[in-house]
């Protein structure tokens, strides 16, 4: 429809009409079976399903279909029903987590995936994904880190502008394509204590330096929406927030698309002690700019209201109407309402879609340690043991529409590479300790202590017969995710008991880590002969995993988030500030900035990984010493695949501002390349320095560099490499 045709549209709507485009119910209201992510609030009446603009937690092209023939036989001007879902890592062929996703640090992998998602998201019927969710996230006692591509602006950066481009290609009326969310607006991974929901307390210069950074590159490759995160940010709820959606989000960042609360978050205005009541709550939800409210009832409830008694102008009103009317105009709704809604069956996983899956999850593997090259594993007599060995639960709790039945398992895939006769398998325990809390309930074994002795003597039994233990182990996907926040990082009693008794065998232990979040590691790091990151793989885990352990392909990715020794240090990120009294390599340490009982960095730092083979840089070099504004300096160095099998890099490259007019952190990332390398083979890798990347939010407020002196690393990780100076002028 052109745009004249929408604007007459508006025009002849009714008041009704134009606030029900601004609500969002449940799916749960058109169809049973919906998948629930928020605090239900009842039924929504008659008219308001009969009206409301959108729907979300249903997909399936064929229950999809009637719902939008009987709603737009209803609808006045019959404006098409528009269908949300959180397709966040996968709809049937399910990618591995976010978090997972990030430790690739491969920005094209990340948006063929986002392509795969979308089309199989779109061939359900679905219109928009609330996905990428672009937070910053420094605190692992926030479940939701899950979500999130890890503790970097840049790499986050890269990771959500990437997905935007994948779920929204080049053409919203591409039926093979879905809108994009950045969510969840602004620095709701800034959590206090790492409690969801909880306030953060936030400078602006913190904010707009690191927090504010990803959703802002996200932006510019115009998402279809952006979704406002139920904290609140130095005491103001961010869904009430003008200074964020107005100052920020519009006028700065210059988005100009749907503004969505988060499920509920505009009635929470009223929990957080910002409204009064719920028509409060519509006010402030619509001052703020918020255009759809998601399932609060508000603005079905008393918007009408509040535009009749001029609270709420008629062309607030309309601004916010006529962005949702283009919304469904640019996916090309008004021409085919059931776009994506003619397939007789679901989307089937491909072949195609197995591969890339399969190739994302070898990606993401993180491998820590890997003493007397333990790993490739030999072809001997291997034990799979752990309950992470033979489930198919391997894909996160926001996955809800993919099936662990697609699922190869850890055994399945070993099976495949190895044969029955020469591997074995044991629970070895329960997931769970006794009382397990997740966010799906408490998880209770009446005969937890009998079961779990009988799974140990199996397991020790197999042990026995092996030669080598590769030991299944972490923390269920139900422990991560939304209001999963832990105050402990520990796994589970009963899995170190596991890892202690196989260790006695004297057995070599390749332990393989499930999870959605960074865990306390050090006990598993001096018990484990190979220690290796899985995340949550999703469909294709059981094979990624075993590509990698049989040493088809070498592990290649990278830490997203930095693995501290415990929970203590928490919020824990590289890129900290030196403070006046940086506690030096060696001592004395005494009057300087550490802990008593623990270091300051991570056990396992930002950017960290091993591959199967080794690589040598040398001859790092910048072109020049000094750089003026119009001017780049190229920062390079050599690097050599000094090992005997090929496999993939990450050289990254880290600055520092030595001086400047606000305190600056001891490195930050400024650019990655993964490469890959046969034995022997070696490159020239550089990267180009420019005064832009060295802006930062200055003691006078202004987005502007500084002159003086930077340091350059170009190296393999966030603690790693010597080194270079150049100054800008
Ligand atoms: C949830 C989440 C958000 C999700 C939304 C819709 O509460 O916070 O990430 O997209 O509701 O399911």
């Amino acid at each position: 429809m052109d745009k004249e045709a929408l604007k007459e549209l508006l025009n002849d709507m009714s008041l009704e009409e134009k606030v029900m485009q601004l609500v969002q119910i449940p799916g749960s209201e058109y169809d049973s079976d919906a998948e629930i992510t928020g605090i239900e609030r009842g039924q929504a009446k008659d008219r308001v399903k009969r009206l409301a603009g959108s729907t979300l937690g249903i997909w399936g092209s064929r229950r999809l279909r009637k719902i939008q023939e009987e709603y737009m036989k209803e609808h006045p001007h019959h404006i098409p029903l528009m269908f949300m879902l959180d397709v966040i890592h996968g709809h049937k062929t399910v990618l591995p987590c976010p978090l997972g996703q990030g430790a690739t640090f491969d920005p094209d992998a990340v948006r063929k995936g986002a392509a795969l998602q979308a089309m199989e998201a779109a061939a359900d019927g679905v219109h928009a994904t609330f996905s990428p969710m672009a937070d910053l996230c420094r605190d692992a006692r926030w479940g939701r880190i899950m979500e999130s591509t890890g503790e970097d602006k840049l790499l986050n950066s890269f990771m959500a502008a990437a997905m935007v481009e994948g779920y929204q290609g080049g053409d919203l009326k591409d039926p093979a394509h879905i809108d994009a969310c950045v969510k969840h607006f602004a620095a709701y991974g800034a959590a206090e204590g790492g409690r969801d929901y909880n306030n953060t307390e936030l400078s602006e210069h913190t904010l707009r330096e690191y927090y504010l950074r990803a959703y802002g590159e996200a932006i510019k490759k115009d998402p279809a929406m952006v979704m406002t995160s139920f904290n609140s940010i130095n005491g103001i709820p961010a869904t009430g927030s003008t200074f964020l959606m107005k100052k920020i989000l519009r006028e700065e960042f210059g988005f100009k698309g749907v503004l969505i609360s988060d499920w509920g978050a505009v009635g929470e205005l009223i929990n957080h002690g910002y409204a009064k009541d719920q028509k409060d709550a519509a006010l402030k939800g619509m001052t703020a700019g918020v255009d759809i409210d998601m399932c609060s009832g508000c603005y079905s409830g008393y918007l009408e209201e509040l535009v009749k008694e001029g609270a709420v102008s008629h062309e607030m009103l309309d601004e916010a109407v006529l962005r949702v009317l283009n919304m469904k105009n640019d996916l090309g709704l008004f021409e085919d309402p059931f776009r994506g809604l003619d397939k007789e069956s679901a989307p089937v996983i491909t072949k195609e879609g197995r591969l890339l899956a399969r190739e994302a999850v070898a990606g993401s593997l993180v491998l820590l340690e890997n003493k007397e090259k333990v790993l490739p594993l030999k072809n001997e007599k291997n034990a799979f043991i752990g309950p992470f060995a033979d489930t198919k639960r391997l894909q996160s709790s926001w996955a809800f529409s993919g099936e662990d039945d697609n699922t190869v398992s850890v055994w399945e895939a070993a099976l495949e590479v190895y044969g029955a006769e020469n591997i074995r398998t044991a629970a070895g325990c329960t997931m769970f300790d006794q009382d397990a809390v997740t966010a799906r309930g408490i998880r209770h074994l009446d005969n937890w202590q009998e079961e779990n002795e009988r799974l140990l003597r199996e397991a020790l039994e197999t042990a026995e017969w092996a030669d080598t233990v590769v030991l299944c182990i972490g923390e269920d996907s139900t422990q991560s995710g939304e209001a999963t926040s832990k105050v402990s990082l520990q796994l589970p009693a009963v899995q170190l008991k596991l890892i202690n008794e196989i260790k006695k065998t004297g057995k070599r232990i390749v332990t393989l880590i499930f999870t959605g979040r960074p865990l306390e590691l050090k006990e598993v790091r001096e018990l484990s002969d190979a220690l290796m990151i899985c995340w949550l793989p999703g469909t294709e885990g059981g094979h990624g995993v075993l590509d990698v352990i049989s040493g088809k392909t070498s592990p290649s990715g990278r830490l997203p988030v930095s693995f501290p020794y415990t929970v203590g240090q928490e919020p824990l990120h590289y890129d900290a500030y030196p403070t006046g009294r940086p506690k030096p390599e060696k001592g004395p340490f005494e009057y300087t900035s550490r802990y008593l009982d623990c270091e300051n960095g991570a056990l396992y730092p930002f950017g960290y990984g091993l591959s199967y083979t080794s690589f040598e840089y040398y001859d790092a070099k910048l072109s020049a010493e000094e750089l003026s504004a119009n001017e780049a300096i190229t920062a390079s160095v050599r690097v050599r695949n000094s090992g005997n099998t090929k496999g993939s890099v990450t050289v990254q490259l880290y600055i520092r501002d030595v001086t400047g007019s606000r305190v600056r952190p001891v490195r930050e990332l400024a650019g990655f390349k993964k490469i890959s390398m046969d034995p022997g083979a070696e490159e020239t890798v550089s990267f180009e320095i420019k005064e832009e990347m060295l802006r930062f939010w200055t003691a006078e407020e202004k987005w502007e560099s500084e002159a003086g002196k930077f340091l350059v690393w170009i190296c393999d990780s966030s603690v790693g490499g010597k080194p270079l100076e150049f100054s800008l002028r």
